[in-house]
């Protein structure tokens, strides 16, 4: 019997964490990052991409609906991660603003009421990666679609999205703003997706933690634990036991 070959992974470059995880995210998985408000869910994508980018030589895209994709870019590199001071790291690290959807909706001809938001990003996608050859995706954020698409109607969608994003042999990072008392994976995204890390703030004494889980992630053996984690040299951190 032939051996099974082993599951090519894509570190997540959090120092601490890969080995917590067989090495990584298997390659073309789709994974959501959920969390609350401010709980460090674009750093923790952009991250992703930058290192990937910088270490591995894998290009990435970073989609932006709800923040503009300069605000990002200025955040990142305030924090360290600043893709034109390395020669060439921006060729490999594009930024793809969607704030501007509804026009492109608007431009198809489509009713914004029954358009279908994923798909129209779809599109932007195929376009992008035409002419910029991609091995990781962001899509910052999920809310920023659903807030578009009527939320009844976003899981055939959703999953129509996810399909796709595989059959381009992407490894997708869906972010999910969620609030923070809703159980981890408990949306269509969570149920679609093969993977979800979760990021919540926890209250210490008198201060405030950020603490990070990966709550699922299939093909891998990963350890179930909440590590704090924080940014250090400009690099996300799990102070893990
Ligand atoms: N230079 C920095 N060093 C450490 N922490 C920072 C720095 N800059 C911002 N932060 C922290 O990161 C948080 C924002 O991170 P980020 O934008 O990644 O969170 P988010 O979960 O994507 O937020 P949002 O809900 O607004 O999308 C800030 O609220 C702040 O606590
Ligand atoms: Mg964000």
């Amino acid at each position: 019997m032939a051996a099974t070959p082993p599951i090519e992974r894509i570190p997540t470059f959090v120092e601490g964490l890969d080995r917590k995880m067989e090495g990584g995210i298997p390659k073309g998985a789709v994974v959501v990052i959920e969390g609350g408000a401010g709980c460090m869910k674009s750093t923790l994508a952009y991250s992703m991409l930058h290192f990937n980018a910088l270490r591995s030589e894998r290009p990435g895209m970073y989609i932006t609906i709800e923040q503009p994709a300069n605000e990002i870019e200025a955040q990142m590199t305030h924090i360290g991660m600043d893709r034109r001071a390395v020669p060439g790291l921006s060729d490999r690290l594009s930024f793809l603003d969607l704030g501007q959807v509804r026009s492109v909706i608007a431009q198809l001809g489509e009713n914004e009421e029954e358009a279908d938001w994923l798909a129209s990003i779809l599109g932007q996608v195929k376009l992008h990666i035409a002419s910029h050859p991609t091995d990781l995706l962001v899509l910052d954020s999920l809310n920023g679609v659903f807030a578009l698409q009527r939320d009844n109607e976003v899981r055939l969608p959703l999953f129509h999205f996810v399909t796709e994003l595989k059959a381009l042999g992407l490894t997708s990072i869906l972010i999910h703003e969620v609030a923070t008392n809703q159980a981890g994976g408990e949306s269509a995204a969570g149920f679609l997706a093969d993977g979800i890390i979760r990021v919540e703030r926890k209250r210490v004494d008198e201060s405030v933690a950020l603490l990070l889980s990966v709550t699922k992630m299939r093909k891998t053996a990963h350890e179930h634990g909440y590590y704090p984690f924080i940014i250090r040299h400009g690099k996300l951190e799990v102070v893990a036991k």
